[in-house]
């Protein structure tokens, strides 16, 4: 949430911050400005809106080599320019851009004010180059880390001083930073897509860890001033990667890129001769793994419903009882961790603070937790005991696509890895690796059909509510489909598993909402079927997703979308697609911001 970026080098600063800014936009993107300094002064611009509305009212030269960007996701104060950062102190000399949450910024800002600070803004953020100030007395490092021992809450910042040419300051605690080695210039910011245009050399900052930078390098330390040693790590993707391409949007691009990369979360990671898979990053060994009595999963979002259906199939092809929750309950409930119990977070950003904080309290209870992670480097990736880099490539739109569907792939490797251990045959772990490598060539064939997908999404966009439906491990893929219709149509959507029609939501029913249906060839079939007839006998329209050749189904539904014939435990993959096609298309037809929809953001570090 919130995207922050500092430069310094040779170069004018504005066109490197803009365009940093531009790409951490999917983290927030409400209001964002830039401080960029020249020796004595700073300029300071800030705008409501989007990057591109930032990017309007910035002069075209502005000299300056060195300076701090944000772009804003608003948690404390409204949208506005005012509250955009950077913040300065009451002097100008300082701006400081900052993302997460200070919770106890009105005691700070009782105590600044009745030493006659004046206040511009309602943020949260205000406080700290107010605090940094008073410890000012020519050394901007030591006074950001005498200001630090105020803060309560979450932060990663940047910070420059108009008197002190050349230099950021950069802190974390709880919200992302990473620096960026450029040759003769250096970077800092939330992630490593706002650099990568620059360089591939990056250092991820860890909680309580405070940096300097100046053109020539850095230098890391703890908030008591003692040094860090930190490693220095390389990007593996390049920029293209994070580009449209010749797609309309990101969404659409990564939608379509699915076979790609659900093939590159499982490439090198089955052995056929013994039908098992082989997962290096686990750091487990075999005994530990084969002991495991329960497996718990907690995320967030969509990556939450892909743990319901890693929940599912492991408890139904390896046996190990198993659930997925919602960390952000969890964390909160004092949770008992038992001795035998495996946990994973599941986070395509390895960001989310729930997830995050969640995780640490597992841990702290002597837990092992293992990350399912999209986000190399990312927190969650470092923090956890191990775990399995799902490699979707960057996902930029913020309704996650192929994250969720390479989070699949990581649970069926898994589940494949812990059946063989335990009763799953040799014949019939073929079968399973058989299944697991024909889904890249059926999600391609699901989405050869998106021109009948879109048809139909024009044909409901105007409703303004609709039902997803599903049993089994249809049920999280109704609400992964729920979800994706809402985050970007607004349309309101609910998912439900398809048996509980008849304990509310049918009263819902009429022949202004649509119910969506995910119906395989499985054992649920003739169940779902009976519910389908529940709701055409009350006049509800309905969409079936089902299975080629499924003419009984086709027959019910008003309008059917065939998908490829699958082993059962294998149609997750291949029906959530239609779900996210027709969020897509629906979006699409009423004008929606696909990429960034409204009041959302991608990374959410903010609780
Ligand atoms: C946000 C995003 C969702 C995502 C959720 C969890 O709400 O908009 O797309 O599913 O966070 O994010 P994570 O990075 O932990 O998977």
């Amino acid at each position: 949430m919130c995207g922050i970026i500092g430069y310094v080098g040779p170069k004018r600063a504005t066109p490197i911050l803009l365009e940093g800014l531009k790409r951490l936009e999917y983290r927030g993107y409400d209001s964002a400005g830039v401080a960029v300094g020249l020796p004595g002064s700073l300029t300071v611009v800030k705008k409501t809106g989007k990057i591109a509305a930032l990017r309007s009212v910035t002069p075209k030269e502005l000299p300056g080599n060195w300076g701090i960007g944000h772009t804003r996701w608003a948690t404390h104060g409204g949208v506005n320019d005012v509250n955009a950062h950077p913040h300065l102190d009451s002097s100008g000399k300082i701006a400081v851009v900052h993302n997460g949450i200070i919770e106890n910024y009105r005691t700070l800002r009782g105590m600044l004010e009745h030493d006659g600070v004046v206040f511009k803004s309602d943020t949260d953020s205000e406080v700290i180059p107010n605090l940094i100030a008073r410890y000012f007395e020519g050394d901007l490092e030591a006074a950001v880390k005498a200001a630090l021992n105020h803060l309560e809450g979450t932060y990663g910042i940047a910070v420059v001083h108009a008197d002190r040419p050349g230099e950021i300051v950069g802190a974390r605690n709880g919200s992302p930073l990473v620096i960026g080695i450029g040759e003769g210039e250096m970077l800092l910011a939330s992630d490593v897509t706002a650099m990568i245009a620059h360089t591939k050399q990056v250092v991820y900052l860890n909680d309580g860890e405070v940096v300097f930078i100046d053109a020539e390098g850095y230098r890391t330390t703890d908030r008591d001033d003692q040094p860090v040693r930190k490693q220095v790590d390389e990007v593996t993707w390049e920029l293209n990667h994070i580009e449209k391409g010749d797609y309309p949007c990101y969404m659409e691009k990564e939608i379509f890129e699915q076979p790609e990369s659900i093939a590159r979360a499982l490439s090198g990671r089955i052995e056929r001769d013994i039908a098992t898979a082989k997962l290096g990053g686990l750091n487990l060994d075999r005994r530990h793994l084969r002991e495991v009595n329960r497996v718990r999963i907690i995320a967030a979002g969509t990556s939450w419903h892909a743990g319901l259906v890693g929940a599912s199939l492991l408890e139904s092809v390896a046996r190990i009882p198993a659930q997925a929750e919602l960390a952000s309950e969890l964390r909160y409930r004092n949770p008992v961790v038992e001795k035998d119990s495996l946990w994973f977070a599941v986070s395509q950003s390895g960001e989310t603070a729930d997830t995050l904080y969640a995780m640490r309290e597992i841990k702290r209870k002597g837990g092992t937790v293992l990350g399912i992670c999209n986000v190399v480097g990312s927190t969650i990736a470092r923090e956890s005991d191990g775990g399995v880099y799902v490699h979707s490539g960057p996902e930029i739109a913020v309704a996650s696509t192929k994250a969720f569907t390479s989070q699949l792939a990581a649970f069926y490797l898994f589940t494949l890895f812990e059946a063989r251990m335990r009763d799953l045959s040799q014949e019939e772990g073929k079968r399973f690796v058989e299944a697991l490598e024909s889904v890249p060539a059926a999600v391609a064939k699901v989405l050869a059909g998106r021109d009948e997908i879109q048809r139909i999404g024009k044909k409901y966009s105007k409703a303004r509510d609709f039902l997803f439906l599903g049993r089994g491990l249809m049920y999280p893929i109704a609400l992964e489909g729920a979800l994706k219709l809402k985050e970007i149509s607004y349309i309101h959507a609910e998912g439900y598993a398809s048996g509980e029609i008849k304990h509310g939501p049918i009263a819902l029913v009429s022949e202004e909402v649509p119910s969506v249906f995910i119906v395989p060839n499985d054992g649920l079939r003739e169940k779902n079927i009976s519910n389908m007839r529940e709701i055409k006998a009350r006049g509800g329209p309905i969409i079936a997703v089902g299975v080629e050749g499924d003419e009984e189904v086709a027959s019910i539904a008003d309008d059917f979308i065939a998908t490829p014939r699958m082993d059962p435990r294998f149609y997750p993959f291949t029906m959530v697609v239609p779900l996210q096609l027709l969020a897509y298309f629906c979006a699409l037809d009423l004008g929606r911001d696909v990429d960034q929809p409204r009041n959302l953001a991608k990374s959410v570090t903010v609780e």
